[in-house]
């Protein structure tokens, strides 16, 4: 297994192009399983989990493929995909691949919505707490879905096809929003969704699907009011800007200081995390091509976070922010409300010497002067990459292991960083 080396210490200086959002390409491939037609999507990140997908998509009968860049083009500006599903040719998604992926769960409602049937296992992914499916079922019943549990395995029906319903989801989930909308685009009349998501990447996918010719009014807000269609065609749609991978980068370089442009990032999509890391002192400007992050000398003052749905904090930034908090000038807290058990990274840390006491579902972090290099394990994708940045600022060598997960969601990530100044490398097992 691959393991990253890091010797921290310098800082950040250059341009970092930001890739497509991984959150929202996963449910846009699975968006073409709604029509024979082909959807064509651009910025696609060359990812793990996007090459995961395009595994499970095939399985379905998505014909699938992905142009090269031209020469000259800028590393981190993504592949163009086609993925095109003339016909479904198998309605089962396999125990071995949905328990790799969860959102490869998310194949449900269109699937369900096309063919009137669908037998999908029941999710993996980071093991970030229990992540029921309920929400996801419960919706797809009130559109109609007949639906029964049986070895790990959800089978579902509606053979005479999905009919529109309202669905008031108790708690936000990006998931359940995703696969409820995918399906109600299909079904026959009228569907609202109350507290729907209003993640970035589900408005991306929901413009997406009104380019392909669904009816979908609220896109951004939480309720979302769809007209069903008989049908849809196909489009071409680029993948938004990653606002995870832009916060984790412009976290990284709050830690180790320096001047860095985060090339081709929205900013207007991450002001929560962006008002948090100017209150402790780092430096942050909007320009025409994306956002410029300046920290020099001082430590950041302390933060005071708890994460929620969006547009507040994202939980996916939560194990960044504790590690560029772990040298800040006095105690941070971080509270966790999303995932229950999203602290794999606090012993790690530890490690390298931060100062970090858990009580309950909050963190606090007492800043420390130094961190020290050590041998660290990488416990899910958005814990590995704070190790990343606490490497990068700690005293001495860094060796993460088990850096699969990195490769699941941050796109040629040494290389960017590389290119900045640092010292990181991937050994080979
Ligand atoms: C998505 C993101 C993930 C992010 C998360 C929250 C993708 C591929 N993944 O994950 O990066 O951390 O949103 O922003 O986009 N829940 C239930 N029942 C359900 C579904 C969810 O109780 O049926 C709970 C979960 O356990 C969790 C909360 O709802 O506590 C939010 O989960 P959800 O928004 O569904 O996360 P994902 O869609 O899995």
């Amino acid at each position: 297994m691959d393991r990253i080396r890091i010797t921290g210490g310098g800082p950040l200086e250059g341009t970092i192009p930001i890739s497509g959002a991984k959150n929202a390409t996963l449910p846009l491939m699975i968006a073409s399983l709604l029509t024979s037609d082909t959807l064509t999507l651009k910025n696609v990140p060359n990812l793990a989990d996007v090459g995961l997908l395009a595994r499970i998509l095939g399985n379905h009968g998505v014909d699938l493929t992905i142009a090269g860049k031209r020469p000259g083009q800028r590393s981190g500006e993504g592949d163009t995909m086609h993925l095109t599903a003339r016909d479904i040719v198998d309605t089962t998604a396999p125990y071995e691949m949905v328990s790799r992926m969860r959102a490869s769960f998310w194949v449900l409602g269109p699937l369900l919505a096309r063919e009137g049937q669908a037998c999908v296992s029941l999710p993996g992914g980071c093991a970030i707490g229990t992540r029921p499916v309920d929400l996801h079922l419960e919706g797809l019943t009130k559109l109609g879905a007949q639906i029964e549990l049986e070895s790990g395995y959800v089978h579902a029906k509606a053979p005479k096809g999905l009919a529109g319903g309202r669905i008031t989801f108790p708690k936000v989930s990006v998931g359940a929003t995703h696969n409820v909308l995918m399906a109600a685009v299909l079904a026959k009349g009228e569907t609202v969704i109350e507290n729907a998501a209003r993640e970035p990447e589900v408005s991306d996918v929901a413009q997406c699907l009104v380019k392909m010719g669904a009816k979908i009014e609220g896109i951004g807000t939480s309720t979302l009011t769809i007209q069903g269609v008989d049908e849809l065609s196909g489009a071409v749609h680029p993948v938004l800007p990653d606002r995870i991978e832009t916060g984790t980068y412009a976290m990284a370089v709050a830690a180790t200081g320096g001047d860095v442009l985060l090339d081709n990032a929205r900013p207007d999509l991450l002001e929560s995390a962006l008002d948090v890391l100017s209150g402790a002192g780092v430096e942050l400007t909007v320009t025409n091509r994306g956002l410029r992050v300046v920290r020099n000398g001082a430590r950041l003052a302390p933060v005071d976070v708890e994460t929620e749905p969006f547009p507040g904090f994202p939980t996916d930034l939560q194990a960044q922010l504790m590690a560029l908090m772990a040298r800040a000038d006095g105690q941070s807290r971080i509270r966790e409300t999303i995932f229950e058990n999203r602290f794999m990274h606090v012993q790690e840390l530890a490690r390298l010497g931060a100062d970090i006491e858990l009580e309950g579902d909050t963190a606090l972090v007492t800043g420390v002067n130094t961190l020290h290099g050590a041998q660290v394990m990488a416990t899910d994708l958005r814990a590995s990459v704070s190790l990343v940045i606490a490497g990068l600022v700690a005293e001495g060598e860094t060796v993460i292991n088990r850096v699969y997960h990195l490769d699941r969601g941050f796109e040629q990530i040494e290389q960017k960083l590389t290119n900045c100044g640092a010292q990181i490398e991937r050994l080979a097992a």
